[in-house]
């Protein structure tokens, strides 16, 4: 299959799943190298990192460690709204704990920078991101992720949890929006 027709948008094969089980395991590797404590906490933000925070979870695999979940929303079909809604906090206390927070791409940097700061606020001992991927030219806000799986340029994506108005989450592998000039 080398083109997907969703909703009139047209995309093409990016990232494979064995590419992206390969950067997990690597982003895992250096997670684990990291951590001071045996028992961090990753907080997964949902809905879009669930798949990539499961596969990361496990390659950790740390025995101690928790997950937890946050969700939050910014998108609108293919753009950014940038207004960042908190659809459900943390529920849990992170007080003194090493906290990595699980993402599933960092873009403009809104989300990443609310999500940092909600959670400074309550007194956690370290907090990290690992995005799965990050659009280094888009950043217009906060810092870059500690830990990236890959860099991409600033074009929407789908698949391996990410959607498109809630769709195609479950596309094993990552799609890119084909640019205007060259879908028809
Ligand atoms: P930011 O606040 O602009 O950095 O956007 C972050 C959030 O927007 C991510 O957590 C995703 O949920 C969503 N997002 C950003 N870029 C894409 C994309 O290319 N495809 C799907 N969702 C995206
Ligand atoms: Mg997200």
């Amino acid at each position: 299959m080398n083109e997907l027709i969703i909703k009139g948008l047209t995309f093409s094969p990016d990232l494979s799943r064995e590419q992206i089980a390969k950067q997990v395991a690597r982003v895992a590797e250096e997670i684990k190298r990291d951590c001071v404590t045996d028992n961090p906490i990753f907080i997964c933000v949902l809905n879009g990192a669930f798949i990539f925070a499961a596969d990361l979870f496990r390659a950790v695999n740390l025995p101690k460690s928790e997950i937890t979940f946050i969700r939050y929303k910014s998108y609108d079909g293919t753009k950014s709204t940038g207004v960042v809604q908190e659809v459900m906090g943390l529920t849990i206390d992170i007080t003194d704990r090493e906290v990595i927070i699980i993402e599933d791409i960092v873009d403009t940097g809104i989300t990443a920078k609310q999500l940092r700061d909600t959670i400074k606020s309550r007194n956690p001992k370290s907090v990290k991101m690992a995005a799965l991927l990050f659009k280094p030219e888009s950043l217009s806000i906060g810092n870059p992720p500690e830990y990236v799986g890959f860099e991409i340029p600033p074009k929407f994506i789908i698949g391996y949890g990410l959607d498109l108005d809630e769709q195609v989450r479950s596309l094993p592998d990552i799609w890119s929006l084909k640019s205007q000039e060259t879908n028809d």
